[in-house]
């Protein structure tokens, strides 16, 4: 026969058993809550501005002044330096009456020659040169003194309407000495 303390034995179990249940609970709950805090500690603040945003910036910043002399009639010149401001440029333009002395100052070599004639970080621009050449040729810094597009061609910058493709010429790069390649055919 069984004793009173028998019986109560498996309901005593039963109420040990919950309270230890609640004991580690409540253990689990607090150290998920600790756990978050020191998760939300450690985590850096979001940058509240854009990281890519100053690096595009300066990059356009990086484009250096253009200087461009042409005679102040020359329709054909201004177009061409509304190309370059619309593509990024900061141009400055200075009208003279004989371009043949700043041509010559610039060392061009004749047959090479164009309306207008640029300058910009060293390099001598002549003619109706692309935007996308001047900025290549900033980047890449080839020993030669500088670009030309020959002549006038029709289909290029400031010729034709702003916007168009270039077609139909080389712009080629040229040294003291009259030397040329092609540096971009279009
Ligand atoms: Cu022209
Ligand atoms: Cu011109």
């Amino acid at each position: 026969m069984k004793s009173d303390q028998d019986r109560n034995a498996p309901l005593k179990t039963r109420q040990q058993g919950s309270a230890i249940f609640y004991v580690v609970f409540a253990i689990i709950i607090i150290s998920a809550a600790a756990g978050a805090l020191l998760f939300k500690a450690k985590v850096p603040p979001k940058p509240s501005y854009d990281l890519k945003a100053p690096a595009m910036t300066s990059a356009v910043k990086a484009l250096p002044e253009v200087t461009v002399y042409k005679s102040a009639t020359c329709g054909c010149c201004s177009k061409w330096i509304t190309h370059l401001e619309n593509e990024g440029f900061k141009v400055v333009s200075h009208n003279k009456e004989d371009m043949n002395i700043i041509k010559k100052e610039a060392g061009l070599q004749p047959g090479l020659a164009s309306c207008h004639t640029a300058f910009v970080d060293g390099y001598v621009i002549e003619g109706h040169v692309p935007a996308s050449d001047i900025k290549r040729i900033l980047t890449q810094k080839p020993a030669v003194l500088g670009l030309t597009a020959p002549g006038m061609p029709q289909k290029s910058p400031g010729m034709q309407p702003e916007g168009s493709a270039p077609q139909g010429f080389d712009v080629l790069a040229f040294d003291k000495s009259g030397q040329t390649t092609v540096f971009k055919r279009y």
